[in-house]
């Protein structure tokens, strides 16, 4: 690693947007500091302080103790300027992410069975089908695409809203929604110049999924948005402002999540040929080299905990009122639990150890489905490419919650 990639200010990569534009950096600094401070305490102007935590040890250490490391009162970093104030009602819908304790654990009871590996089987089908279409679509394209965008984008948003039960004419409206979410800081993708952008891009979203829920408590289907709409707990409909946030954590956290791990797991690939070419000879290989791809690309780049009482971790105690920021992306390249993490290694034995889904009691409630689409996609498009190599360079979102390739320009050839 060269010392003079190293910025003066190392903790700024885990907040500033745009350093997640740069990958190779980004990671240079993460391992810099899983070195030399594998802990440590981040100011920046406009944030609120935060504890950067590196290690994978470290990590899990933290999502083990749930009742001490609250994700309340909010999970994600931002300006304190762009938080919705409480004196404003805090944030006008409440998800899984921003949820604790027994509140947290009857609301995801609602959608588990709907999530676990049982469940997904049923989606076997309808998934490779949907990995069938979007390769050939890359096929009907004639040999060059952006796959970021051409692509990737598009597949997971169709089996989550498949899922949801939403009908194909607003597939598009959804995806311009879940980017202008997720990359509301990147210049190009958010809404740039507009009052409170993220909030306006939220209560679009709730003027959406309000018709929904009222349709489908009016005529039930066996769908998901069905289930959310009619959740009880403790024999009381959930409020209307629950579902809400069920319907956008879902139609979001399924989607960019699943299209960055894909597009990043192709360059992936394009960039070590030798284990594209590995998977090209054994197809079975696809299952756990999709944890490998996840593991590399790492597109949630970290959540938020909150300390609520004392405790130390690697000799630095944390006080109630401390954040602590849960890096997973520096966690999946982790030296102490990933030999060569540097490296991407399709057959690597212990690559499912990867903290890209999370930990514990928030551990991704979609990750059996993710796996599922990534293994699908890949094993579809890995036996039926003959060529493929990069077009131009790639270039990355600049968001500081989920990143990956915002273009992915291939050129290709199928048999
Ligand atoms: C490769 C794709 C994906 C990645 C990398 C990913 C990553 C994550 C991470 C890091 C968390 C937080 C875990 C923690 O705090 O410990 C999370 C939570 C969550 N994910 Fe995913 N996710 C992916 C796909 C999906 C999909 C397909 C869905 C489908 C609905 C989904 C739904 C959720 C939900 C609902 C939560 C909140 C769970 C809770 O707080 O209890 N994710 N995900």
């Amino acid at each position: 690693m060269s010392e003079t990639l190293v910025p003066s200010e190392p903790g700024r990569i885990f907040a500033d947007p745009s350093a997640y534009g740069d990958p190779v950096a980004w990671h240079e600094t993460a391992a810099y500091l899983r070195r030399e401070s594998p802990i440590t305490r981040v100011s920046l102007p406009g944030y609120d302080d935060f504890w950067a935590v590196t290690r994978h040890a470290d990590i899990m250490e933290i999502e083990r103790n749930p009742e001490i490391f609250t994700n309340a009162p909010y999970p994600t970093i931002g300006p304190i300027d762009s938080r919705p104030s409480e004196a404003e009602g805090g944030s006008p819908v409440n998800t899984l992410i921003q949820m604790d304790g027994q509140e947290h654990k009857d609301h995801r009871n609602i959608v588990n069975e709907w999530f676990k590996p049982a469940s997904i089987k049923r989606m076997n089908e309808r998934v490779a089908a949907l990995a069938t279409q979007y390769v050939d679509r890359m096929a009907d394209m004639g040999g060059e695409c952006d796959f970021a965008n051409d692509i990737a984008m598009h597949y997971p948003l169709q089996v989550i809203l498949s899922i949801l039960g939403l009908p194909e004419e607003d597939h598009l409206k959804m995806l311009q929604l879940t980017q202008e979410l997720f990359g509301a800081e990147d210049p190009d993708i958010g809404r740039a110049g507009e009052d409170a952008g993220v909030l306006q891009v939220l209560l679009d979203f709730v003027e959406y999924f309000t018709g929904l829920a009222a349709d489908r408590r009016n005529h039930p289907t066996d769908d998901l948005a069905s289930v959310i709409a009619n959740a009880v707990i403790n024999g009381d409909p959930i409020a209307d402002m629950d579902v809400m946030g069920f319907y956008l954590i879902v139609a979001t956290a399924g989607h960019d999540t699943t299209s960055n791990s894909i597009a990043g797991g192709l360059l992936a690939l394009l960039e070590n040929p030798d284990q594209l070419d590995l998977l090209r000879s054994d197809p079975d290989l696809i299952d756990r080299a999709a944890d490998e791809l996840i593991r590399y690309v790492s597109p949630v780049k970290h959540f938020l905990r909150h300390c609520q009482s004392p405790y130390t971790v690697r000799g630095v105690t944390f006080e109630p009122g401390d954040v602590a920021l849960l890096s997973f992306a520096s966690g999946n390249r982790d030296e102490e639990v990933f030999e060569d993490p540097f490296r991407l290694d399709v057959r690597r034995a212990n690559a499912s150890s990867h903290l890209a889904f999370g930990f514990g009691r928030h551990f991704c409630l979609g990750a059996h489905l993710a796996r599922l689409e990534i293994r699908a996609f890949f094993r579809e498009m890995i036996g039926r490419l003959e060529t493929i190599e990069l077009a131009a360079p790639p270039t990355f979102v600049q968001s500081n919650l989920v990143s990956g390739p915002k273009t992915l320009p291939v050129r290709y050839r199928f048999r």
